[in-house]
């Protein structure tokens, strides 16, 4: 199956918008049991949720937060069935969820965008689709894509390309010149508009060198991580999770870049290994996204896992 032969209209069921990664490997980490309790902090379509339900039996033992209001709409046949949903970032909603004194036995944080946030134009994510530069995983919140390309300092969108975008620094420096130079003729208001500028631009300073991804990947993964503030909300909410995780329960964790990747890898190397730690590492090494995947967001996906002590 290609990651195009599954229907993604209007009517498709949460499952067929989105196909959870690594979902065999997951459930073997966290291992549910009957009567458990579970808080997905990425619910997303409810993919692992809807799998983790089955094995602890019933939905009222489970908790899910997104910050995402579609994704919360996908959700409430499992809150009918009686789980709680939560329609907040997942750094606030640990933050309440620690104040209330609540603890579970399994925790998943399955990071970066679900399909649906990818494919719709109008979200913005995707330079594939046209769309407005928008980027905002809660679209409650102010900050858009538009407003950073269209309002940071040339010095600021430079480092939000090299730091999230992984761009080499001159390539950076350089970008961000060009759109600062751009946007004074005009505002970059569409996905498009900014992909065109990208192209051309990487293309120039590469002497239109072939490249096998399009140099606004990297762009655009950079502004989205700008937009989410996605590398600050895991920073904050990894040294909450043991507070909230009850002694023998497990937390598994996928990323999906190598920044994300950083950041857990460390947290949880540095809470590991000796007595005094809270963790045991369930596996040394990541289970990594199998590259042949139908699903093209699961080749680059990383699972890690541990155990509360
Ligand atoms: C990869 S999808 C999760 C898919 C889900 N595991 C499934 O199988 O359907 C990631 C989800 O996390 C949400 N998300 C990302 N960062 C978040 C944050 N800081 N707080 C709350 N939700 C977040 C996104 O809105 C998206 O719906």
């Amino acid at each position: 199956m290609s990651s195009v032969t599954y229907n993604k209209n209007m009517n498709s069921t949460p499952q067929q918008l989105h196909i959870p990664v690594l979902l065999e490997e997951v459930l073997a980490v966290l291992n549910p049991q009957s009567g458990e309790s579970y808080l997905d902090l990425t619910a997303g379509m409810g993919g692992h949720a809807r799998k983790v339900i089955e094995r602890i039996g019933d939905a009222k033992l489970a908790t899910l937060c997104d910050r995402d209001s579609f994704a919360i709409s996908q959700l409430k046949d499992i809150e009918k069935q009686g789980a709680t949903l939560i329609h907040q970032d997942y750094e606030h909603a640990v933050t309440d969820l620690k104040a209330s004194g609540a603890r579970f036995d399994m925790i998943l944080l399955d990071l970066g965008v679900s399909s649906p946030q990818l494919d719709r134009g109008e979200r913005g994510f995707s330079f594939s689709h046209d769309g407005p530069l928008d980027m905002r995983m809660d679209n409650r919140q102010e900050l858009t894509a538009a407003t950073i390309v269209n309002t940071y300092p040339e010095k600021e969108l430079a480092r939000i390309f090299s730091e999230y975008g992984e761009i080499g620094r001159h390539q950076s420096e350089e970008l961000a010149r060009e759109i600062c130079y751009q946007r004074k003729r005009q505002r970059f208001d569409s996905t498009q508009d900014l992909a065109e500028v990208v192209r051309i631009e990487v293309g120039r300073l590469d002497h239109g060198k072939y490249h096998h991804v399009h140099p606004a990947t990297q762009v655009f993964q950079a502004l989205r991580i700008a937009v989410n503030d996605e590398l600050g909300q895991l920073e904050r909410t990894l040294p909450q999770l043991d507070d909230i995780l009850n002694s023998g329960g497990r937390l598994a964790i996928i990323t999906f870049h190598s920044l994300e990747d950083r950041i857990v890898k460390h947290y949880l190397k540095e809470n590991s290994g000796s007595l005094d730690l809270p963790y045991t590492l369930i596996m040394k090494k990541p289970i990594a996204g199998n590259v042949n995947d139908y699903n093209p967001r699961a080749r680059s996906a990383k699972l890690r896992a541990a155990c509360k002590k």
